[in-house]
């Protein structure tokens, strides 16, 4: 038995001119919880759809817990929990009937379907929306009933594809609650984010994706120690003189606007030397963030 939950071999997928997944290759451990980032058209949904079996490859493969998600797709459907990036929840019914009739779809009985769901909508802390139509949920509780819906076969792999997109601090945090407490209990979770912040709270691992292809991926304190260090410097309303001091430090400098940020190579001492020569420069002196290695990788210039 392979001990990895999700197998990317070289997957590819083309929509007529375009390549929108380029020879993908990666692997998610059973239990792991990997996040995957990267600019909006880098090709994130369309390889987590490649995974669900939405989506046939153009070529190479994909398996979930060894089962080929080509030739098994009912079996790889029963593994998995989805969370698309749309919602797609049922207008017409309540909440309590969209997790019912979903839970059809795996032929459970009916007995069962119900008393999951339950539990579920308690989970998700939806128990007082049961009978409210789902059109009178707000966002973030829309993306919670999806959460509920995705857990009513008991996957053993979740994919959530942008989980907490557009929701207000509550909302995300509230799924990060949820998200944590299923990794808790084993099991494996590929998300997709453009929050830097969620992917460093939730992830064992990041992959950053950019224009159908992996750039880079690692452990989020890793990537940040390896690609931009410890210490970010922010600089405004600066002077020549300024910069020309900065250029001399030892460090990776880059304008951006009316900014320049300063990434040293060596942040300890950075600030005692502000103070000595610019004690009235503007600036901020904070930590590096997984934000600065995603900048770094894919740039500034602005995406669709
Ligand atoms: N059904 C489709 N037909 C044609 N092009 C598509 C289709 N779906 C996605 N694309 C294109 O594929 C690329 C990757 O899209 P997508 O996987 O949705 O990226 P992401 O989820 O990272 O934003 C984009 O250029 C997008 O316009
Ligand atoms: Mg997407």
């Amino acid at each position: 038995m392979n001990p990895a939950a999700i197998i990317a071999r070289e997957l590819t997928k083309r929509y007529g001119e375009l390549e929108a997944v380029r020879s993908v290759s990666f692997e998610v451990g059973s239990g792991e919880v990997v996040g995957f980032l990267g600019p909006n058209g880098a090709g994130k949904t369309t390889t987590v759809r490649m995974l669900c079996c939405f989506l046939p490859p153009t070529s190479g493969t994909a398996s979930i817990h060894g089962l080929d998600v080509r030739e098994r797709p009912r079996d790889v459907k029963w593994l998995l929990g989805v969370c698309p990036q749309e919602d797609n929840l049922d207008p017409d019914f309540d909440v309590l009937k969209n997790l019912l009739v979903y839970g059809r779809y795996f032929g459970l009985p009916g007995r069962i379907v119900r008393r999951r769901a339950l539990e579920l909508l308690e989970f998700v802390a939806l128990s007082d929306k049961t009978h409210v139509p789902v059109q009178a949920l707000s966002g973030g509780m829309k993306r919670r009933l999806i959460l509920a819906r995705a857990l009513l076969n008991e996957p053993r792999v979740l994919i959530l594809d942008e989980p907490t997109t557009g929701l207000d601090p509550q909302a995300r945090h509230a799924i990060w609650t949820r998200i944590r407490s299923l990794r808790a209990h084993g099991t494996t979770v590929l998300l997709t984010t453009h929050y830097m912040e969620e992917a460093t709270q939730l992830c064992d691992r990041v992959v950053v994706m950019d224009d159908g292809k992996i750039l880079l991926e690692g452990a989020p304190l890793d990537l940040v120690e390896r690609e931009v260090g410890r210490t970010v410097v922010e600089a405004w309303n600066y002077g020549e003189e300024f910069v020309h001091f900065m250029r001399a430090l030892p460090g990776r400098l880059e304008e951006v606007g009316d900014r320049l940020y300063f990434y040293p190579k060596e942040g300890d001492h950075i600030e005692r030397l502000f103070e000595e020569r610019f004690p009235h420069q503007e600036r901020l002196i904070r930590r590096a963030t997984l934000e600065d290695v995603f900048l770094k990788l894919t740039g500034r210039a602005l995406r669709d």
